[in-house]
């Protein structure tokens, strides 16, 4: 097992999100509730924007604010109206001793289509 310390709970805000970076793995640190902490890779899945700047989080939904697409960070399953069928990745995480640690192996990364800009429309 690989469990690695990202940061201290008391580094993120209930509600805000963070980067942070872990033996050179650059990952997102969610604050979604009491002690409900999320790690997974810092860009969208939908268009590789980064959610340390477009994220948003309500609840325990995690919202992009480029193109409004959401997901519940408990599970990574996409959530909300938009229409949406990316899997938000997720690091196996947990809290211990007031420190967020999470099972980083190697980096977790989405695969992009090259035409999506092209074919994306409101
Ligand atoms: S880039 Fe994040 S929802 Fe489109």
């Amino acid at each position: 097992m690989a469990w690695k310390r990202v940061c201290s709970t008391s580094e993120v805000a209930r509600g805000r999100l963070a980067p942070f970076v872990v033996d050179g793995i650059t990952v997102i640190v969610a604050n979604f509730d009491d002690d409900g902490f999320s790690v997974f890779p810092p860009a969208c899945p939908h268009m590789e924007e980064p959610l340390d700047q477009s994220g948003m989080c309500a609840g325990t939904v995690l919202t992009c604010s480029k193109h409004l697409y959401q997901w519940d960070m408990r599970t990574g399953e996409a959530a909300g109206p938009a229409e949406n069928d990316r899997v938000l990745l997720r690091y196996e995480s947990k809290v211990e001793g007031g420190e967020v640690l999470a099972h980083i192996e190697s980096e977790l990364v989405y695969e992009y289509e090259d035409d999506e800009d092209d074919d994306f429309e409101w």
